[in-house]
């Protein structure tokens, strides 16, 4: 009989968001006349810009003729779309980015996963905790950590506690790791890290000779003009870290799949026998081996996001769910519970109700209000006792979730 990859049956239960909508799937089963509302899961509700759909529709009939159709892309993205990039989110707030080193793919889950492709084993790697659980379970596939212990933590990894006393932005471990995931403006807490908490990490993974993987698939959402969007607006970050960004959450592109991440020129590794490669080959040949591109289709649905038409869709948008993260917070704060994020990200991190565990405020939530969030737990054991409100819904569905949950 086949073997199957022993680091699979490691897993702690299912992953987070499928739990989940097993559980509202059982609870809506059995209760077929609750309207449930979701806040659960960070998926756009809003129609995709404008902008984006007529570029969308203009390549779909382009692909109807013979001069317009396209095949094969190039693995890494059309220039066109990544010389975009490079210069309204990166040239732009003066970071050092080029076409070149902008890889298009279908999403930032995909991509912080896949870059363990061209990593070494041996790497000791740090994640926070809370955590986007994508890092952890990603290594816990590809055997780069030990057995979860009786929380869920895996031996192997090193857990950098977020908490309300640190403002949610971990501090520098005192040990040496090879490998930090950093997602600002953070999942699932809301939090940002200023310039200087950035600076801090670009300078340990410097001296250290560590990478970073800086997730920063919400930085749209960020209204502080002074909060950096990108580790690239930090000196010295070209040397030690990749970027991730999505069109997920800023236009609208969850189920449309568009994504990129950053790999600069010059950044290296090191091979077992003490030869430094540079990560832009490698990740560039794992492209090219095992992934085929964005569609064309897709791809020009992307640059119309560099409009300025699709620009001001896509700063409406934004402003649209950050008004919902200012309802939720409002309401919250009114009936008495503490909250924390929401101002510079789409999640709202609050302290669960005396008495309640994640799961427990979960169950009271959907049983009693038909509203559905994220348990912080699911997140990672330093999430326990906390819970996240996503902003991602109709305006009409936040305030009638909002006015459930006050009626409490
Ligand atoms: C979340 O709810 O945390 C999101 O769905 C993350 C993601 O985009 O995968």
């Amino acid at each position: 009989m086949v073997q199957v990859n022993g680091n699979y049956l490691k897993l702690k239960a299912g992953y987070l968001f499928p739990e989940i909508a097993r559980r509202v799937k059982a609870f809506s089963e059995a209760n077929p006349e609750a309207q449930v509302i979701r806040l659960g899961i960070g998926d756009v509700t809003e129609p995709l810009p404008e902008a984006c759909r007529t570029a969308m529709k203009a390549a779909i009939d382009a692909m109807g003729t013979s001069e317009g159709f396209h095949g094969y892309g190039p693995e890494q993205g059309y220039p066109w779309l990544r010389e975009a990039i490079a210069r309204h989110d990166f040239q732009s707030r003066g970071c050092e980015v080029s076409a070149e080193e902008i890889f298009i793919s279908d999403g930032s889950k995909c991509d912080s996963s896949n870059i363990l492709d061209i990593l070494g084993e041996g790497n000791r790697i740090a994640v926070t905790d809370p955590v986007y659980p994508v890092y952890v379970d990603s290594n816990v596939m590809a055997g780069r950590t030990g057995d979860a212990d009786g929380v869920g933590r895996y031996g192997g990894l090193t857990y950098l506690p977020i908490t309300a006393a640190n403002g949610f932005t971990a501090e520098i471990p005192s040990g040496k790791v090879d490998l930090i995931y950093l997602c600002f403006p953070n999942n699932p807490t809301g939090a940002v890290a200023s310039r200087e908490q950035l600076k801090a990490w670009v300078d340990y993974a410097r001296a250290s000779g560590a990478l970073i993987l800086f997730d920063a698939a919400y930085e749209a959402f960020i209204q502080d003009p002074e909060l950096p969007h990108s580790i690239y607006e930090i000196e010295g970050a070209r040397e030690c870290a990749i970027e991730f960004r999505s069109f997920s959450k800023n236009a609208g592109f969850t189920g449309t799949r568009c994504a990129l991440t950053v790999v600069p020129r010059g950044l290296m590794g090191t091979a077992a026998d003490g030869e430094k490669v540079e990560l832009w080959g490698l990740w560039n040949r794992r492209q090219c081996t095992k992934f085929n591109g964005v569609s064309y289709i897709v791809q020009r649905g992307a640059e119309a996001v560099y409009s300025p038409e699709g620009q001001a869709q896509v700063k409406a948008l934004t402003a649209f769910y950050m008004e919902n993260a200012a309802i939720i917070r409002r309401e919250l704060t009114a009936a008495g519970i503490q909250v924390y994020g929401g101002e510079q990200a789409p999640y709202v991190w609050l302290k669960t109700p005396e008495g309640l565990d994640s799961w427990g405020f979960f169950d009271q939530l959907l049983q009693r209000a038909h509203v559905v969030g994220t348990p912080g737990s699911g997140f990672g054991a330093a999430g326990e006792g906390y819970f996240r409100l996503s902003a991602f819904n109709s305006r009409a569905n936040v305030e009638e979730a909002m006015r459930r949950v006050r009626a409490l």
